[in-house]
């Protein structure tokens, strides 16, 4: 070999070195492990201890996987608290989001109490002038009841990717999931006619657009973005690449290369939404409430979200929240501005009484979703106060 032959070898040699060397460091192969994705192995198929319960609660969904969620558990009750710092700041100003996520914990939590053998009370907002109260859940005692809808806890992942077109869902699977609300001042509506899913898919596209070009909420929403590995197992929690919905090879690369800018992160966005998530949909709909000011009525609508959403991972279909033009309503109305996102919307209502607070897409998935980081339940549960 000549010299320069030998130098060229050595260098291609080094390079690939550095390639396998970026490609472990930010997770390339190592998808779903590591302690950011611990809990979803810690998860218990036979709950027995209330710490159990709370493992299941911290898999549900969650806005930003911020897990804006504190737990005390005790023999026979686990309180339930919302954790003002971890919300989404510009991105959920009137904290709509915050306690739609408490409303899913809550919903595993009830379902694995359920599995235990320990039938709940579930009492919301039990101190009325205590907002971060959140819940408070009494643990009765009686028979296992281990439903499907409990056992597809380990298996619900937001699934951002192509829903399949070929396949349509049927209108009694929209019935059913309809038929699974149960929930008080809650209900689900369907934008079935072309031209409201349009409607809806143009304002959510508008929606992200105008986050992007807002400084405040694009940087509150970046804020929560975990680019690199370490990020993601050292906060375990926040928006990641192998959540993203892309097909492996891609998400590859997206690990490789170097970090996303803000700006290049709601591109990003934008386009999924606007070129994939939208135009694959198989039904748009949102759950709506009455007050969607009402922090009871917005965990009534976590939980009927969770249970649609485990139903759906029971069922085969895979299931994603599109909040950008509800996030967009909630703005102009803390800014004080014209309701432009929030007239639009209550124009796509079938009834004056219903306000939107979890918009959703449904479909056949084409690709698996993957978990999102996970803190622990040791992470986020407080012992047992003392009996006073
Ligand atoms: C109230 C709420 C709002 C959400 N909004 C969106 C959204 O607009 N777009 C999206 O892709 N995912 C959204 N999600 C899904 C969360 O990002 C997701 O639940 C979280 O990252 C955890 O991932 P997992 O659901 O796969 O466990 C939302 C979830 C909740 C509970």
């Amino acid at each position: 070999l000549s010299l320069v032959g030998r130098g060229a070898g050595f260098v291609a040699v080094a390079a690939s070195g550095l390639v396998s060397w970026r490609a472990v460091e930010q997770g390339v192969f190592s998808s779903g492990s590591g302690p950011a994705y611990s809990a979803w192995e810690e998860w218990q198929t036979n709950p027995s201890q209330p710490l159990d319960l709370v493992r299941a609660a911290v898999l549900a969904a969650n806005a930003h996987d911020t897990q804006p969620w504190l737990f005390r558990a005790s023999p026979d009750r686990i309180d339930l608290y919302a954790v003002l710092s971890r919300n989404i700041g510009a991105i959920d100003p009137l904290r709509r989001e915050m306690y739609v996520s408490l409303g899913c914990a809550l919903e595993n939590l009830v379902l694995a109490a359920a599995a235990a053998g320990r039938p709940t009370l579930v009492q919301l907002l039990p101190d009325p002038g205590d907002s971060i109260h959140a819940a408070r859940v009494q643990l009765g005692s009686g028979p296992r009841q281990v439903s499907a809808l409990y056992q597809a806890i380990p298996d619900r992942h937001t699934n951002r990717g192509p829903y399949d077109t070929g396949r349509s869902v049927s209108s009694s699977v929209l019935t059913k999931m309809r038929d699974l609300i149960v929930e008080q001042d809650v209900a689900l509506v369907w934008w079935t006619s072309t031209d409201d899913r349009k409607r809806f898919a143009d304002l959510t596209v508008r929606g992200a657009q105008a986050i992007a070009n807002d400084s405040e909420q694009s940087a509150d929403d970046f804020r929560w973005w975990r680019g690199t590995w370490s990020a993601v197992q050292s906060n375990k929690d926040g928006v990641t690449i192998d959540a993203s919905g892309l097909p492996p090879v891609i998400r590859a690369l997206g690990k490789m290369l170097p970090g996303q800018t803000r700006d290049s992160y709601e591109q990003g966005f934008i386009s999924s939404l606007r070129d994939t998530e939208l135009p694959t949909a198989s039904a748009l709909g949102t759950i709506v409430v009455r007050d969607a000011l009402n922090n009871v009525q917005r965990m009534a609508a976590g939980r009927a979200y969770e249970r649609m959403q485990l139903w759906a991972t029971a069922s085969g279909l895979a299931m994603q929240p599109l909040n950008q033009a509800v996030e967009r309503a909630d703005h102009e109305r803390q800014a004080g501005l014209q309701q432009s996102f929030g007239s639009e919307l209550a124009e796509l209502m079938p009834e004056s009484w219903m306000r939107p607070v979890m918009p959703f897409r449904l479909g056949y998935p084409t690709v698996q979703g993957l978990p999102s980081p996970r803190m622990s339940a040791e992470d986020v549960t407080l012992p047992a106060l003392r009996p006073t």
